[in-house]
């Protein structure tokens, strides 16, 4: 196992390199089933949760080239099975879910173990069911795996009770091969939905109206080569955003798309944090008198849920009552036992956290429970007096490409530790 070592108190500066987004990657992979075809995505992020994808597509037996290099990921999905996954790599990660909506498109049927992933909540899968379901296939969960089977999937209009990505993202990628048209009523709008319709288009798929909360999509019957750059990483860059806020540092940041940042940088501005922003980078400078603020979790374009622990790390340094009320998972609070380890004063009611900011961290021994949970720590770690061992980072090496380079490369003292369990 590894931990971070991190020295906290300096103040950091020079330039970061955000990488590309694994929420984007990571079902852009699991579209490539549905192509038999050439696919090659550039400038991938060579993160454990794009391994454990390319994995689960190994196991259906997809001709995979990870060239870790160049960041190229090559994947030819011509001989795959229609067969099971690896159930143990499916119940590691939430995301091989994604796999589902291309299998059924492409083979009619499937059967996959019911997922596991990050321990932010229940995270049912209702929604995704209910639009393969409408798509004409029959459903059954039973004795920990759900099977999907149809004669032909048919277009169909589907309205979702909540705007949730992935459910957005498998329907839409089963429908590019279904007869006909689905329009998709209350579709998630995030920036990798996006993505993922740019990918989809450039292989053949009919889809119009992503980023919108109604996407369109005429089925196809066949696919082309492709080759995709995906977008910037947004929760990446607003990570590194927070680290010049809460260090007092002078930061520059490439690879920030202004537009998918907006809701970060609209409340680090209300903050008082100063970001210029230019074509494809910012510069953030948190040496100002920051001011306490209220923020709320909620499907993009609003504040997204997994800014919200590194949010509540840099609010938790800032005199003055903050609140935060997470919407979107209902057991999203994790890090804020570990961040009162470090002296945080945060109260806990139901869906909301009361911050009242303290002078500083100290430094203490504390564990990452989860991807975003572990970020906030190694920021609190940066501006901690003392020393902050952070265990459990396997969740954060999920998420972030080398997160204790980076930030080494902005000066921060930071060092990974192996350490037997
Ligand atoms: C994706 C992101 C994750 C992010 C989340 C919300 C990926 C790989 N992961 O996760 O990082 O935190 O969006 O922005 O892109 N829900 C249901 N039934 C369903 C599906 C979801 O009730 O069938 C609920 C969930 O429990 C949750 C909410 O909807 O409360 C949002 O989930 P969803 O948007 O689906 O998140 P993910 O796609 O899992």
């Amino acid at each position: 196992m590894d931990k971070f070592i991190i020295k906290g108190g300096k103040r950091l500066e020079g330039e970061v390199n955000v990488s590309a987004a694994k929420n984007s990657v990571l079902p852009i992979l699991a579209a490539t089933i549905l192509n038999g075809n050439n696919c090659t995505v550039e400038n991938t992020p060579m993160l454990e949760d794009v391994f454990v994808i390319c994995d689960v597509l190994k196991s259906l037996r997809a001709d995979i080239n990870i060239d870790k290099v160049n960041k190229r990921v090559k994947i030819n999905t011509a001989n795959i099975f229609a067969n099971g996954a690896n159930d143990e790599l499916v119940r590691k990660m939430r995301a091989s879910f994604l796999i589902m909506g291309p299998m059924l498109g492409r083979f009619g049927s499937f059967k996959i173990s019911l997922p596991g992933g990050c321990n932010i909540g229940t995270r049912p899968i209702d929604l995704h069911l209910k639009g393969l379901s409408a798509l004409g296939a029959e459903v059954s969960v039973g004795h920990g795996y759900v099977e999907a089977k149809a004669k032909k999937l048919i277009g169909s209009n589907i309205y979702l009770d909540y705007p949730s990505v992935g459910a957005t993202e498998n329907i839409m990628m089963a429908a590019t091969l279904a007869q006909g048209e689905t329009i998709i009523g209350n579709a998630a709008e995030e920036p990798e939905i996006v993505d993922l319709a740019i990918f989809l288009r450039a292989m053949g798929a009919k889809i119009d109206g992503e980023g919108t909360d109604t996407i369109r999509i005429l089925g196809v019957k066949d696919f082309k080569e492709v080759v995709h750059k995906p977008i910037y990483d947004r929760i990446e860059a607003g990570t590194f955003m927070i680290t010049a806020a809460i260090t007092k540092s002078l930061i520059k940041i490439n690879g920030v798309d202004e537009i998918h940042s907006k809701p970060i940088i609209a409340k680090l501005t209300e903050m008082g944090v100063a970001i210029e922003i230019n074509k494809n980078s910012v510069i953030v400078d948190g040496r100002q008198k920051l001011n306490p603020i209220d923020l709320k979790t909620m499907p993009y374009p609003g504040f997204p849920t997994d800014m919200q622990a590194q949010m509540m790390s840099l609010l938790c340094t800032v005199k003055g009552t903050s609140i935060i009320t997470e919407t979107i998972f209902e057991n999203r609070f994790m890090h804020a036992v570990e961040l009162k380890r470090m002296g945080a004063n945060i109260k806990i009611d139901g869906r909301s956290a009361v911050i009242e900011g303290i002078d500083t961290f100290t430094g203490s021994e504390v564990t990452a429970t989860d991807l975003r949970a572990g970020a906030a720590l190694v920021l609190a770690g940066l501006t901690a007096e003392g020393t902050t061992a952070i265990k459990d980072i396997y969740h954060i090496d999920r998420g972030y490409v080398s997160i204790e380079k980076k930030l080494r490369g902005l000066g921060a003292d930071i060092e990974r530790v192996h350490y037997d369990k």
